[in-house]
């Protein structure tokens, strides 16, 4: 006998559009946009009130995804043991890499130990299956599969992004982790959070108040980003630009005042 339908999810709130247009809700979303930043060092005295992880996981629950697959889960750590054993890896890893002179300007991630919002993301690779791929083993099924992967992960992203603009909208400052995709450093946690064999732990997201005040990272200008109808091939960076931005820029950008970075 086939396995039951399952029972028709129950009817979300009517969807609420606003005149096209709306410069008042497109305002208030920007701004929250505008001022979501990165801080590395949180308040440590902080408590988050539980309906802060609901409200910010709420965000993330709508965020759209593949096949509407939703490949996502979120732990959120509360025990100070735990945040420290992992911030613990964290900093070999920091350490890690300063030895391997991959001359990547590694932030310090003793403020991991201390962050009063401490949410992991994890996804299970066997969403990959839910989006067109083949199965078959085939050089046309590899093509499809690298392309799942890349939705998977867009799909992740795109929860995480909501979660972290919904903890701007609350006043926190938040930090997105990635450095993790080790295998070294996902074995490490698995037995930590009891995360079974085969999650992934795709990034980990904290938030808090400011231990220092925040400042803005400088983005790039509107007119370098958009195009209108073609790629404007003025635009296009040489592999020489990209070195030389590598080398000379990167490290300001992700660590300087805005009015700073030049
Ligand atoms: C996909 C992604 C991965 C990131 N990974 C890390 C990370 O592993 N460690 C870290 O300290 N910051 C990480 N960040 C934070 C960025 O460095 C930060 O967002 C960027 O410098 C811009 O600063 P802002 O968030 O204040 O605008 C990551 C951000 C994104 C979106």
């Amino acid at each position: 006998m086939n396995a039951p339908e399952p029972a028709a999810a129950p009817p979300e709130a009517e969807v609420d559009l606003p005149p096209i247009g709306d410069r008042a809700r497109y305002d208030a979303l920007i701004e929250v946009m505008r001022n979501r930043v990165t801080v590395r060092k949180f308040e440590p005295a902080f408590t988050v009130p539980e309906e802060h992880y609901d409200l910010i996981l709420e965000a993330a629950r709508h965020a759209p995804s593949g096949a509407n697959s939703q490949p996502w889960s979120f732990i959120v750590v509360r025990e100070p043991e735990v945040k420290r054993q992992i911030a613990d890896y964290f900093v070999a890893e920091q350490r890690f890499r300063a030895k391997a002179k991959m001359k990547f300007p590694t932030p310090d991630y003793r403020g991991l130990a201390e962050a009063p919002g401490f949410i992991v993301v994890l996804s299970d690779p066997r969403w990959v299956n839910a989006f067109p791929v083949l199965n078959d083993g085939s050089d046309l099924d590899r093509m499809y599969r690298e392309n799942a992967e890349r939705i998977l992960l867009q799909s992740v992203a795109a929860a995480t992004m909501s979660a972290h603009l919904a903890a701007a909208a609350l006043g926190y400052c938040v930090w997105w982790v990635t450095a993790i995709g080790q295998e070294a450093a996902q074995e490490a946690m698995r037995p930590l959070l009891g995360i079974p064999e085969g999650m992934a732990v795709l990034d980990i997201f904290l938030f808090g108040p400011p231990a220092q005040k925040p400042y803005k990272r400088w983005r790039r200008p509107l007119d370098e980003i958009a195009m209108r109808d073609k790629y404007d091939e003025a635009r296009h960076m040489t592999d020489a630009e990209f070195s030389a931005w590598i080398r000379e820029r990167r490290h300001k950008v992700m660590f300087k005042d805005a009015s700073r970075i030049d």
